[in-house]
């Protein structure tokens, strides 16, 4: 249990930052830094069991949030999604990219999804890239806060890892069938996925 207390860290920042988007006057004054660790508590998460990413907006977009990845064993990893500033009441396509890198202003410099086994793209319970996640659903307030399970990418080194690639959000819900990406639209948030 010595890793729950980073967790409710990080957590509690993202709550924090959920706060903001209901006071959007407010919202510049703010620098969150949701993945900033003391040196005790990398200590407490030393191994590859834990993956933070944190979702910064793409140009002329607001949205913002914070990914928490556990490993569950070497073919499956624990999500935990906090997302704000999405569509209310809408569903946006949420993936894991190839590159780690969101400096470009429209999120292409993330590339596409993650696809180490050379799969089709497709929903989690059938072919998919290993970077293929569910939807995420925002309330009438456009937070999104969702905990699921994914098969295909390990927090381990090796082909599957997903340490120093990215996350996406998209504008448009995926659709689980078009190729190669779900035919998710615009990218809104970028972020790159570090192991703790
Ligand atoms: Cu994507
Ligand atoms: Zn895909």
């Amino acid at each position: 249990m010595s890793r729950l207390p980073v967790t409710l860290a990080l957590t509690a920042t993202v709550l924090a930052a959920a706060g903001c988007a209901t006071r959007p006057a407010h919202e510049h004054a703010h620098q969150h830094s949701p993945i900033a660790l003391s040196a005790d508590q990398e200590q407490d998460t030393a191994g590859p069991v834990l993956a933070a990413a944190s979702l910064t907006p793409t140009q002329g977009k607001e949205v913002r949030g914070l990914v928490l990845f556990r490993e569950m064993d070497a073919q499956h990893v624990m999500v935990h999604a906090r997302v704000i500033g999405l569509k209310p009441n809408a569903e946006h396509g949420f993936h894991l990219h190839e590159n780690g890198q969101c400096a470009s202003p429209d999120g292409t410099s993330a590339g596409g999804h993650f696809n180490p086994a050379k799969a089709a793209h497709g929903p989690q319970v059938a072919e998919h890239h290993a970077g293929d996640m569910p939807n995420l659903k925002a309330d009438g307030n456009g937070v999104a806060d969702q905990k699921f399970i994914i098969q295909g990418v390990s927090l381990s080194p090796g082909p599957t890892s997903i340490d120093a690639r990215s996350v996406i959000v998209h504008a448009d819900p995926d659709d689980f069938r078009s190729q190669p990406a779900g035919n998710a639209g615009a990218r809104l948030a970028c972020a790159v996925v570090a192991i703790q």
